[in-house]
């Protein structure tokens, strides 16, 4: 892949931009992140010398805020030993949670869940993909959070945050800007970290950004999406364009330092992480990884058989990991896909959409059913 960080740092004005120097205290409690774009410095996360604990990404679909968050989960729960606390909407965090050897709990209504206090300890992940009415699926959502809330009063007070609690998908919860506002206020007093990734900023309330310490802020388009990051002084008015042609995985990072209170606003060439994917997706105009759990979940979301299930995993088992996209398309196909279904199915497991369209529109020989 040829990267485009040239091509961005062109845009920039390297005189607005502060990229933080890495120290010992870095190097010592900091988790990688990756390398700031002008100078190439290693950029080192530390919350414990941030003004607070939390942190905020924003970026539209696929530009690279799920994968950001499983390298922090993976960074904080095995480097640093904090206890995690996952919502997960989609099933998408399977694969971490085996690498870092964490406890998922499924459920599958807002009846079942357990008392928070057992799921407050050790690294957990709740995992409510399966509660089928959207709705309910929410209410889940700040229902769980909610009890959180209470639970974590009765804590007692924390110094540093030794607990991180990840919000993928914010956005969906039902009245997220007082819950949000309410987990950032007790999450700081008792110690907890809060992260919390969304894709519409505009919905999104300053609260969430005036309580964050560090913001990832990744592609995004849309006029209305920066308003309130350039009001909250996040953004600078000059960085709009390099923020809208920023590519996937790059990213601009403002932090706030709690002795200096000083505040840095940078870019990182690339989000350094994890590759927890299984498979492979080849093609022309395609190169892509993807985990089984991915597309696990994706055929489960377009309701697809288990006859049909079982013929996608074989032809990704086939091919010792490497799947040809244009045998996946009639495979996809044969079972009884349509060109939509096709699409939403290369979507879900992480292809981006236009790609998935021109791909299937310059395929010769695949038989369509309508
Ligand atoms: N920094 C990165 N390095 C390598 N691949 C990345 C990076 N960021 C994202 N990706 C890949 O791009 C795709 C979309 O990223 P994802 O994090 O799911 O986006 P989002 O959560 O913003 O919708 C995924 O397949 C992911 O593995
Ligand atoms: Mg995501």
């Amino acid at each position: 892949m040829i990267s485009n960080s040239k091509k961005v740092a062109a845009l920039l004005n390297p005189l607005k931009m502060s990229e933080p120097v890495p120290t010992d205290a870095d190097f010592d409690g900091g988790i990688y992140i990756g390398k700031t774009l002008l100078y190439r410095l290693p950029f080192f996360l530390n919350t414990n010398r941030l003004v607070n604990p939390h942190i905020s990404i924003v970026g539209m679909t696929g530009s690279g805020k799920t994968y950001l968050l499983k390298s922090i989960i993976v960074r904080f729960c095995r480097n640093n030993k904090f206890d995690l606390f996952l919502l997960d909407w989609t099933s998408e965090y399977s694969d971490v949670m085996r690498y870092i050897g964490g406890k998922i709990v499924t459920l599958k209504s807002a009846g079942d869940l357990p008392e928070i206090s057992s799921l407050i300890t050790g690294i957990t992940c709740i995992d409510i993909s399966k509660i089928e009415d959207e709705s309910e699926k929410r209410a889940t959502a700040s229902m769980v959070l909610n009890g959180l809330c209470e639970f974590m009063v009765s804590l007692p007070p924390e110094g540093n945050a030794k607990k991180v609690i990840v919000i993928d998908e914010a956005w969906k919860l039902v009245d997220f800007d007082k819950l949000l506002g309410r987990l950032f206020r007790e999450g700081r007093k008792f110690g907890f970290s809060v992260v919390v990734a969304t894709q519409l900023v505009k919905d999104v309330n300053n609260e969430i950004l005036a309580n964050t310490a560090c913001s990832f802020i990744f592609r995004l388009m849309g006029s209305e999406n920066f308003e309130s990051l350039v009001s909250s002084g996040l953004v600078l008015m000059e960085n709009v364009d390099f923020i809208k042609s920023l590519g996937r995985g790059e990213c601009m990072i403002s932090v706030t330092e709690r002795d200096s209170g000083m505040q840095f606003s940078f870019a990182i060439e690339r989000v350094n992480g994890f590759d927890f994917s299984n498979y492979t997706i080849g093609g022309e105009l395609i190169n892509s990884k993807v985990s089984k759990e991915r597309i696990n979940a994706a055929m489960e979301k377009l309701q697809i058989n288990n006859d049909g299930r079982i013929r996608v995993l074989r032809l990704f088992e086939s091919g010792s990991g490497n799947v040809d996209v244009s045998s996946l398309v009639s495979t996809l196909s044969s079972i009884g896909l349509n060109r939509a279904g096709i699409i939403l199915f290369l979507k879900s497991i992480g292809v981006d959409e236009a790609f998935a369209s021109l791909t299937i529109e310059s395929l010769k020989g695949v038989h369509f059913v309508d």
